[in-house]
C-alpha cells in the first residue's frame, strides 16, 4: 500500500517546510514536493505534521487487570492522543519478571493498535533472566511502594541488577535516586529516572549527573496540577510519587527549557472509577488522551515550543531506549505520523475517552490544540474521532 500525505509542514529538523510525504510499505519513503502518485491521499490542509510521539511508560494491565484497561483500549486512547509508540511496564499481574511471562505478554500486545516494546521486571532472584530478556527496552526496578508487589531493598542485589546487560529504569523517590545514581556509578549502564516529580529531585539527578548516562522523565501529570489540586478532585489525583507544590512544578518546566528534563511520559496508570473511591484506593492516573493536547494547549500559551515537544515525547525517548527508525520524520524511518491542529478547541469529557477508565483528572479542561490524525506504520489509526483498528508491531532497538 502506498499513501500519499500532502500540504502538510512537516516538522523536521527543527522546522517547519511544506512537503509532501510519500509512505510505501510502512515506511517514510520520500519526503518530496512532488505529487507522486499513491493508491491514497491524505490532504493535510497545511497542518502540521510531527513525529508520532513515543510513551516511554505506560501500565496497559494486560495481564491480570483487563477491567482497567487491556492493549486494545490502552493503544486506542494512545492513538486518539497522537501516541504511535508506547513502552508498557512490567507490574501487571502476573508481573513481567521471567522470560516466559514477557512472551506471554507479547502475545497479548499484538492486538495493540499503536507499535509497543516493554519494560522487563526485576525481583530478588530474577538476574539470569534479566540477562536473557531480548528486545526489551529496559530492565524495570522498583525502589519504593506502588502498584504492584516488585519493590526491592537489598543493595547487592540492586547492584547485580545495575550492572546487568540492559539500561536500568527505576521508579524511586528522594533518597531512593541518590541510592540509585549511587549505583549506578559503579557500572556502565544507562539510568532513567522515572516519574521525576519534585525540585530535589531534580537537582540531585542532574548535580550528579554523568553525561549521557543519567535521564529524567517527568509526567504531564505534574506539569499540569499540584497538591493543591487534590482538594478538588481527591483520589482522582493520587499517583505515584504524589503531586507536588507550585515551586516543584516551577522547577520541572525550568528543567524543560534548560534540558535538564530528557522526556515527558504518561506514566498512563488506569484505575476504575469505583477503586479509586475506596478508602484504600490504588495509586495512578490514566494519561495517554492529555498530553499531547495539554502539551499543544501550553505551546498555545507560550509555555513552551514545538521543538521541546518534538525533543521530550519523540526524539529523545527513541535515542535513550535505542529504538529503530522512530522518532523522527525521515526518509527511511517508520511512517508514524501525528498531524495536529493548533487551532482546535475542545473540552476533556470523560465520556469521549476510550481508556477503559474512561476518568481523566483534566476533565472539563478546555485545551487549544489537538491532535486530528495518527498514522501508524503508514495506516491511518485516528482520525475525526475514531479509531480504525489495524494491529500495530513490536518496536526493535539498536544494540
Ligand atoms: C502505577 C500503576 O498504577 O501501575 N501507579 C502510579 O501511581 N504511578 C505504578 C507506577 O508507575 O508507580
Ligand atoms: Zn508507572
Amino acid at each position: 500500500m502506498s499513501l500519499l500525505i500532502k500540504n502538510g509542514k512537516i516538522y523536521r529538523n527543527s522546522s517547519l517546510t511544506r512537503k509532501n510525504i510519500f509512505i510505501k510499505q510502512g515506511k517514510i519513503a520520500k519526503i518530496t514536493s512532488q505529487n507522486l502518485k499513491a493508491e491514497k491521499i491524505i490532504d493535510a490542509k497545511n497542518k502540521i505534521i510531527i513525529p508520532g510521539l513515543i510513551d516511554s511508560h505506560v501500565h496497559f494491565r494486560e495481564p491480570g487487570a483487563t477491567h482497567k484497561e487491556d492493549f486494545l483500549t490502552g493503544s486506542m486512547a494512545a492513538a486518539a492522543g497522537g501516541i504511535t509508540t508506547i513502552l508498557d511496564m512490567p507490574n501487571t499481574n502476573p508481573p513481567t519478571t521471567d522470560l516466559q511471562r514477557l512472551e506471554e505478554k507479547r502475545q497479548l500486545a499484538k492486538k495493540s493498535v499503536v507499535n509497543y516494546g516493554f519494560h522487563f521486571g526485576s525481583t530478588d532472584d530474577n538476574i539470569a533472566d534479566i540477562g536473557k530478556a531480548k528486545n526489551v527496552a529496559s530492565v524495570k526496578v522498583y525502589m519504593d511502594f506502588t502498584t504492584g508487589d516488585l519493590k526491592l531493598d537489598d543493595y547487592e542485589i540492586l547492584k547485580k541488577i545495575f550492572t546487568s546487560n540492559k539500561t536500568v529504569a527505576v521508579h524511586g523517590e528522594n533518597e531512593n535516586i541518590i541510592k540509585a545514581l549511587e549505583l549506578i556509578q559503579h557500572s556502565k549502564n544507562h539510568l532513567y529516572l522515572c516519574h521525576v516529580s519534585s525540585k530535589e529531585e531534580l537537582h540531585y539527578a542532574k548535580r550528579q549527573k554523568i553525561k549521557n548516562k543519567v535521564f529524567v522523565e517527568t509526567c504531564p501529570h505534574y506539569l499540569f496540577l499540584t497538591a493543591g489540586d487534590i482538594n478538588e478532585l481527591g483520589n482522582f489525583a493520587e499517583m505515584k510519587p504524589g503531586l507536588k507544590t507550585k515551586e516543584d512544578q516551577k522547577a520541572l518546566w525550568e528543567g524543560i527549557h534548560n534540558g535538564k528534563v530528557d522526556t515527558i511520559a504518561t506514566d498512563h496508570a488506569p484505575h476504575t472509577k469505583e477503586e479509586k473511591m475506596q478508602a484504600n484506593y490504588p495509586y495512578g492516573v490514566p494519561g495517554c488522551e492529555t498530553m499531547l493536547p495539554l502539551l499543544l494547549n501550553a505551546l498555545n500559551e507560550k509555555r513552551i515550543e514545538l521543538k521541546k515537544i518534538v525533543q521530550l515525547c519523540c526524539e529523545n525517548p527513541a535515542a535513550i531506549f535505542k529504538i529503530k527508525n522512530k522518532g523522527r520524520i525521515k526518509e527511511g524511518y517508520d511512517a508514524d505520523l501525528t498531524i495536529i491542529d493548533l487551532d482546535l478547541k475542545k473540552e476533556v469529557k470523560n465520556e469521549n475517552l476510550l481508556t477503559k477508565c474512561r476518568w481523566s483528572p483534566f476533565d472539563s479542561w478546555n485545551l487549544k490544540g489537538w491532535p486530528v490524525m495518527t498514522v501508524v506504520n503508514g495506516n491511518v489509526i485516528f482520525s475525526n474521532g475514531k479509531i480504525n483498528n489495524i494491529k500495530a508491531k513490536e518496536v526493535q532497538y539498536h544494540e
